[in-house]
């Protein structure tokens, strides 16, 4: 059931705290360290305007976009969110009904509660992606490759801004603790997973001998495209050497994310990296953007500033956790129904008319 009262997609956020458990929802909302880049990637959002234009016919519009070889019919992406267990029964099987239904493109985390399978029968005639996390064997990072691949998932996202993550403060303080039965369903032990935090031998660096050890590089990298039918992304890319560097070494495309400010605490907001990503790669690049969307505007401005579509982390959490996948699907329509009326007010009749044209520096005098 949605319950009354919903206005707009953030209206699930104020709702979830009825739903979920302070300790945990500390844990999802929570950024790394001391919040820094989670905040800052909201209140880039206010650092643009947008000019409104009148009496432009856009009563042929649409939000159609075509985006690797997909026809999608909005620019709305569900972001990798693990454990979705934590929120819903149901899990990712709930978020990935929502996604078929609306026509949004899943990315499936490889920390999902939910096996790649299930979530891949849930969103049976849906079109989805799997975000991989390189395992520390070759051999277990191929097998969850060779799953998603014949589980009909169309693209790998590797996610590379999380080989080593801080808790949360937010969490630690809360008191948070994964419950036993909150494990990662593709994997065989959460320690061979991205957000374990591994032991290294007396004298050595848990971090540069333990967490980092198991990174990837970029010879990883191009063995997994050499092993994989499917197109390979990066999802983390912040700098515009990074992004320059992905294009070249034949990397399909790429998401500009801090991981919801989860990552490093004190890197830029998402947005305010985005222009730079995009001159970095060139017009014609695929780009996509996540970190701190919540409404239909802001993915306006994600959209004028380079994005080609856009994904949604925390807003689909909090949607789960009231009403399970019709929440879900609620909030893909909300953010929907916002980007079209921005387009309207804003005088674009399709995505290809949304660009930085569009909007104006907050903070600056008007030209
Ligand atoms: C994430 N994110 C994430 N990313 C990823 O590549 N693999 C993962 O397993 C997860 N897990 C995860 C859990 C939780 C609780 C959160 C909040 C986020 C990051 C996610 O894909 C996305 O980058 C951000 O959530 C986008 O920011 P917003 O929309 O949450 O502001």
């Amino acid at each position: 059931q949605i319950p009354p009262g919903i206005a707009c997609a953030r209206d699930y956020e104020l709702l979830c705290e009825h739903f979920i458990p302070a300790p945990t929802l500390a844990y999802l909302a929570g950024g790394a360290g001391h919040d820094r880049t989670r905040d800052a990637n909201l209140a880039a959002f206010d650092d643009w305007t947008i000019w409104p234009r009148l009496l432009r016919d856009v009563t042929h519009g649409h939000t159609r976009l075509a985006l690797a070889g997909a026809e999608l019919s909005h620019p709305f992406l569900l972001a990798p969110v693990a454990f979705q267990k934590l929120v819903h029964p149901g899990a990712e099987t709930e978020t990935a009904r929502a996604a078929a239904a609306l026509g949004a493109c899943l990315v499936a985390s490889t920390l999902s509660s939910a096996p790649l399978e299930d979530i891949a029968t849930a969103n049976a005639d849906g079109r989805r992606w799997f975000q991989l996390y390189f395992q520390p064997e070759r051999a277990a990072t191929q097998a969850l490759a060779r799953r998603a691949e014949a589980a009909g998932y169309e693209a790998l996202v590797v996610t590379l801004d999380a080989a080593i993550r801080l808790p949360s403060l937010s969490a630690l303080r809360a008191g948070f603790v994964m419950p036993a039965d909150c494990a990662a369903g593709n994997l065989q032990t959460l320690a061979a997973s991205a957000e374990a935090f591994p032991a290294a031998p007396p004298g050595q660096s848990r971090i540069f001998q333990g967490a980092m050890r198991a990174a990837p590089g970029w010879a990883d990298l191009d063995w997994l495209r050499s092993e994989t039918r499917l197109p390979v992304w990066v999802k983390g890319v912040l700098h515009p050497d990074d992004a320059a560097d992905c294009r070249a070494r034949g990397i399909a495309g790429v998401i500009v994310s801090n991981h919801g400010g989860r990552a490093l605490d004190g890197a830029p907001a998402s947005l305010a990296a985005l222009p730079g990503v995009r001159a970095a790669v060139g017009a014609d690049y695929p780009l996509l953007f996540d970190g701190g969307i919540r409404s239909g505007g802001d993915a306006f401005k994600a959209l004028a500033l380079g994005a080609n579509a856009v994904l949604v982390g925390r807003l689909q959490v909090w949607a789960l956790s009231v009403a399970g996948a019709l929440g879900v699907a609620h909030v893909l329509k909300l953010l929907r129904e916002e980007l079209e009326a921005c387009m309207a007010q804003a005088g674009c009749a399709t995505l290809a008319d949304i660009g930085p044209h569009c909007l104006a520096a907050a903070h600056e005098p008007l030209a």
